[in-house]
């Protein structure tokens, strides 16, 4: 930006002339221009080697009542800087991170009301993060925002892969269709979901977003470091192809209510020509603040299993009995006159029964929900004291249990239900923590099942929002991991706060038991639900006829086993469990050894393969060890796999291949699976079949000399 200085009669005055102004990524590809146009409009443009892929979009917000951020502008300065760093993560794909960008700050005026408001851009090699900044000042103190304006122009009608636009739930099946077709779709894609009313336009859909142009370009869009502020949704204009955020209202019908000095998130667009860069960038994690947690010797890696799936299934229930009216989780001692309806999972023998799985396979921890008293009334009730987290059932026997586990080397995982009685849970939660750390646990997995409470809030607004961080932070205060389901969609706030080491946040597992998903899920959650951190899946799913478990339950399981296998190294997470149940896995105990093999944490990953809702394979070598992960899974159509074992240092390799049989298929052949080995080097390429809702996993060891 040019600042000329022009002597205008006798006093001389600062003027800026304003010219478009540009910033570079680091290697030259990726340019961003911000301007300034008719009345001072801020707006923002994105290209990748020469060709938009955001076309002018506009900046700003629309305030109650103080008058809108949208137009009136001047700028009052722009600061550049240049950033070339690595850090390392506690845990992740990688062992380091390098956070290489360029940045521009900024500084706007509005002359008229002489508000102030900073836009700061960070672009990357591989996309661009914006945010917006409000320095303290007197004449916006505070202020409520009616609607943020914030645009992404497409370029064109693009083909998308998408989820709606909802206020109560992320747990959809994506549809793929293009931007233009997303209106007709959007019914259908709604009644994918079929149990909650939050869908808010027929043409909204969620972040993280992805898109692919005509002439190949990977194009996705979400938010980082989402703090204390709505969650955003994209609203399009299906004529124009335009996206404007779409923020979730809080209870008043407002999004958010802003105290200078503040920032919104940042809002991100990762985009390249090659999908595989997508899977690989970083801008998310970068986006967010260094870790706040000092001594993080704590956060562990954790490989689970436990009293889950029967429950999900319908082989047993949550409950401990039928006589609802006369349970009260005020009475404890109500449980002990009542009858049992005999099907409750998580009884001491049944626990004790995991326990001794874990142990003898060396997993680290057992999860058990339906624990504590309360499950008889809970959901969707706008109860508010519903569960109280730390009364057991009377066939629950914790201390038994604690000491059962301890002994056996085994780690409780606690379970918190919170029925979304966000008052009900921080009301109690110092004491649920406390009650955690006396019995030995040292991870929990919350819940937001059903509406908000206090009623009227959403599950992704502002208050909301902030619950979930509080609940994160407590937790690190008391040295808990947390596991959060139902909560918002990860931002990569686990840069900040590690203890946050799993979210569910989409369609997990668990739907596989509730009529399915679509065989091309987890080829698509990659580039969506996980570009803002890591989702407890729940997999390892190897028995797919749900009505060997539960006549009653129809559902079967749209993946084969050697699929179910590959998730632990595509869908990548410190967290993860085996879902299906000990006698499942003594069935097929050579393809079990995969999954007890198979590392959480990682000094290095590589994308082989990858297009969205098709496919992706990708490698890994375990953190600290000479050991090599590789996973592969396949949508709807079968393909062959090519895996490059460039990656690999010089030497030879015993490679152990878990794969689909020739003749597998998700729906009538899903348990065909091959274990064979093979040595490789470094100039090795392997091909590899996939079946129909297929997959592969890989165990890659040095071969002894
Ligand atoms: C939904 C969660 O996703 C699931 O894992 C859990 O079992 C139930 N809620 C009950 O809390
Ligand atoms: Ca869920």
């Amino acid at each position: 930006m040019k600042h000329i200085l022009l002597s205008l009669g006798m006093a001389a005055t600062a003027v800026t002339a304003w010219g478009a102004e540009t910033l570079t990524s680091p290697d030259g590809k990726m340019k961003m221009e911000f301007d300034l146009v008719a009345g001072g409009i801020p707006q923002y443009s994105l290209s990748l080697d020469g060709k938009q892929i955001i076309a002018p979009s506009r900046l700003g917000f629309k305030l109650l009542k103080v008058g809108d951020l949208t137009d009136g502008f001047k700028v009052l300065s722009v600061d550049t800087a240049s950033v070339d760093e690595t850090w390392k993560p506690v845990w992740g794909e990688e062992s380091e991170i390098r956070n290489n960008y360029k940045e521009m700050k900024v500084a706007l005026q509005q002359p008229s009301t002489k508000h102030r408001m900073d836009i700061r851009f960070r672009i990357f090699n591989d996309g661009l993060g914006f945010r917006y900044e409000f320095p303290q000042q007197k004449k916006l103190a505070h202020f409520t925002i009616e609607d943020e304006i914030t645009e992404f122009a497409m370029t064109g009608d693009h083909e998308a892969y998408w989820i709606p636009a909802d206020y109560e739930t992320q747990e959809y099946d994506y549809t793929r269709s293009r931007l233009s077709e997303i209106r007709e779709n959007m019914h259908e894609a709604w009644t994918h979901h079929n149990s909650w009313e939050g869908l808010v336009s027929p043409t909204g859909v969620q972040t993280a977003l992805m898109m692919k142009t005509d002439d190949g370009t990977y194009i996705n869009l979400h938010e980082a470091a989402l703090v204390d502020y709505p969650a955003m949704h994209l609203e399009l204009n299906d004529t124009t192809n335009v996206f404007k955020a779409l923020l979730n209202p809080d209870a008043d019908g407002y999004m958010a209510v802003m105290h200078t000095d503040c920032v919104t998130p940042w809002r991100t667009v990762i985009a390249s020509k090659d999908a595989r860069d997508i899977l690989a960038s970083r801008i998310t994690l970068n986006l967010n603040d260094p870790c706040k947690i000092e001594d993080t010797s704590w956060i562990k890696p954790m490989k689970y299993v436990g009293v889950w799936w029967e429950m999900i299934t319908g082989k047993s229930k949550w409950s401990y009995t039928n006589d609802l009216p006369n349970v009260h989780i005020d009475r404890p001692e109500d449980y002990l006159t009542v009858k049992p309806h005999g099907r409750h999972g998580a009884t001491t023998e049944n626990v004790k029964r995991y326990i001794d799985f874990a142990a003898e396979h060396g997993f680290d921890g057992v999860l058990v929900e339906g624990w504590n008293i309360g499950w008889e009334d809970w959901s969707n009730r706008f109860k508010d004291e519903v569960f109280d987290f730390v009364t057991p059932y009377p066939d629950f026997n914790l201390p038994e249990i604690r000491e059962y586990a301890k002994a056996k080397g085994v780690e409780m995982i606690m379970h918190h239900e919170t029925s979304s009685s966000i008052r009900n849970y921080e009301r109690r939660m110092d004491e649920a923590y406390k009650f955690m750390k006396d019995n030995g646990y040292n991870a929990v997995k919350s819940g937001y099942v059903g509406f908000i409470l206090p009623r009227g809030s959403k599950h992704y607004s502002q208050w909301s929002v902030n619950h979930y961080q509080y609940a994160v932070e407590k937790a690190a205060d008391y040295k808990i991991m947390v596991n959060a389901h139902e909560a918002v969609r990860p931002t990569g706030l686990c840069r900040t706060w590690p203890n946050l080491i799993g979210n569910e946040s989409a369609r997990g597992t668990e739907y596989q038991a509730f009529g399915g998903s679509k065989p091309s899920h987890t080829t698509i959650l990659p580039f969506t639900r996980l570009i803002g951190g890591p989702m407890d899946y729940t997999p390892g799913i190897f028995e797919m006829d749900i009505s060997k478990i539960n006549p009653k339950n129809k559902s079967w399981v749209n993946t084969t086993l050697a699929n179910q296998l590959s998730l632990y190294v595509t869908m990548s997470s410190p967290l993860q469990m085996a879902a299906d149940f000990p006698e499942n896995y003594e069935r097929f105990m050579d393809a079990f050894q995969f999954i007890k093999d198979v590392a959480l944490d990682w000094d290095k990953s590589w994308y082989l393969e990858a297009e969205p809702m098709e496919y992706l394979t990708v490698a890994r070598k375990e953190k600290g060890a000479d050991r090599w992960f590789v996973g592969g899974t396949n949508g709807e159509t079968p393909r062959e796999a090519v895996v490059d074992f460039s990656f690999l240092p010089k030497g030879k390799y015993k490679v152990t291949v878990y794969r689909d049989g020739k003749d597998a298929h998700y729906r009538n052949n899903p348990q065909s699976y091959v274990v064979e080995t093979k040595t490789v080097t470094n100039k090795s390429k392997m091909k590899v079949y996939t079946a129909a809702g297929g997959g592969f996993a890989m165990t890659v060891l040095p071969e002894e000399k």
